[in-house]
């Protein structure tokens, strides 16, 4: 299961324009699970997002999906280390994320469903659409993995590891 040529020239395209602010790269020097930084994380779970719309055919809106995703996990802290955030990170991340989002982007409705629902059923609100229910499981899914030090790479992400601020793809 693998992205087209042109999808995956879409999911860059799309991602491009984020990853150009430095806040954005700044996710690349926090660890988010295992070895994996939060920007490899949010870039994850954007590709596979993506991945599992096209594969399943549905009919979502693709820009919001893969930007939402991105930007999912974007509260910008180390939150191993119990100095650099306010308790409960787990409940309060995705309203940081969706804070600091809503300063650099204009974000569509979608876009806030995901960030803001994505730790569903965590956090006791659910997603109100189709692509923000992909996200929550897909975010489950690959943190699991990096979790257990087993994190799915992208092989067709490798042109672009400048981009991210990563050697690892
Ligand atoms: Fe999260
Ligand atoms: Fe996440």
């Amino acid at each position: 299961m693998k992205l087209t040529e042109i999808e995956n020239i879409y999911f860059h395209h799309q991602i491009q324009s984020l990853l150009k602010l430095s806040r954005i790269q700044e996710m690349g020097q926090y660890i988010q699970h295992g070895h994996t930084s939060c920007l490899e994380h949010c870039l994850t779970v954007s590709y596979y997002s993506f991945l599992l719309a096209k594969h399943l055919n549905l009919q979502i809106d693709e820009a919001s999906l893969i930007r939402g995703s991105l930007l999912h996990d974007f509260f910008l802290y180390d939150w191993h280390n119990p100095n650099s955030h306010q308790p409960f990170h787990g409940f309060r991340h995705p309203r940081i994320a969706y804070t600091n989002a809503s300063k650099y982007f204009h974000l569509t409705d979608i876009e806030a469903d995901i960030i803001l629902h994505h730790m569903w059923p965590l956090t006791p609100t659910p997603p109100h659409t189709k692509e923000a229910y992909i996200v929550t499981l897909v975010d489950k899914w690959c943190s699991l993995k990096e979790t257990f030090h087993r994190p799915c790479k992208i092989k067709s992400l490798s042109p672009y590891a400048c981009y991210y601020n990563t050697s690892t793809y």
